[in-house]
């Protein structure tokens, strides 16, 4: 196997995947220099952030279909923190993916802010996503060769914000998550706790309402872990952004308030606990 060919592939598919998760309309081209940012689609009055209404996603591969999720009712409020667990394959990627409007449903519907998806234009979800959801990615998914801050400036620039302004928000999010110290840092040079805490200040850092998180902790040793899953905690009660996180791991599942469980393609519980544990617990690992 050439590994080169095959690094420079996997390199390719990260700028890919990032390009998708964080573009804005046109990348940024209606932005004049000295515009106010537009404002993030918000939802009124107690409406749902995410609204998903008998969602089904079915993959077909030469005569086999495989039904993934099937007719999924799943809301998510301003402020809520979720977690989703599943075995491994049960969907839980499909669904964020999905959630994130990085993947059309086959049927079903899907609303942000009130706001259906399907009546959208490109330019409206590419807005969507970049300024109401933020995506953290398992493997981080940093550009290898950008340095810290300018892995967290990417949405901004696609948004038409660069320059100091791009500097100082993206440098402002980097203190955010403890980061502040590792700006001029490339993904090699840090840890990879230290690099999820960067994959997460680029999802923050044009003030997304919704955080969407696929097994954030589930590459990372468990003091790690609890550390990036304290995060998300504070992020969600001090700063009321709405989380979901996917994970193997029922002792992250337990730091949430609302926990949900994907089943042979449906959701099987989605309960809500007054109180979620505290964050000191002990970590089970991943796995189930
Ligand atoms: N693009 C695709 N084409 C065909 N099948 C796919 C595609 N993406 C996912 N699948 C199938 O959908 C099912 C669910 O995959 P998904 O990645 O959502 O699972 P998961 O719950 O996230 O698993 P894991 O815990 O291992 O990450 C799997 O059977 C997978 O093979
Ligand atoms: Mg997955």
């Amino acid at each position: 196997m050439d590994v080169l060919a095959a690094a420079r592939r996997e390199a390719a598919r990260t700028a890919r995947m990032v390009r998708t998760a964080f573009l804005a309309c046109s990348g940024g081209a209606r932005r004049k220099a000295g515009q106010r940012d537009r404002q993030a689609a918000r939802p009124v009055d107690g409406e749902p952030l995410l609204s998903l209404s008998q969602v089904s996603k079915r993959y077909s591969i030469g005569p086999v279909e495989t039904e993934v999720l099937k007719r999924v009712d799943l809301d998510v409020g301003a402020g809520d923190l979720l977690s989703i667990m599943g075995e491994s394959g049960s969907g839980k990627s499909t669904l964020l993916n999905i959630m994130g409007l990085l993947d059309r449903p086959t049927e079903g519907s899907l609303q942000v802010a009130g706001r259906d998806v399907s009546a959208m234009s490109d330019d409206e979800l590419s807005d969507t996503r970049n300024q109401s959801i933020g995506f953290v990615f398992q493997a981080f998914r940093l550009l290898p060769r950008l340095t810290a801050w300018e892995n967290v400036a990417l949405p901004l620039t696609y948004q038409g914000i660069d320059g100091a302004e791009a500097r100082e928000r993206a440098q402002a999010m980097l203190h955010k998550v403890a980061m502040g110290n590792r700006a001029d840092h490339r993904p090699d040079q840090l840890s990879g706790g230290q690099q999820q805490r960067v994959a997460i200040a680029r999802a923050l850092v044009v003030s997304p309402a919704l955080l969407l998180a696929d097994e954030p902790t589930g590459a990372l040793d468990p003091n790690t872990g609890r550390e990036i899953m304290q995060l998300f905690r504070e992020l969600n009660g001090s700063d009321g952004i709405a989380v979901v996180i996917i994970t193997h791991d029922r002792a992250v599942a337990r730091q949430c308030a609302g926990n949900a469980e994907l089943v042979d393609g449906c959701i099987r519980a989605a309960v809500t606990t007054a109180a979620p544990s505290a964050s000191t617990e002990p970590s089970e690992g991943a796995g189930e």
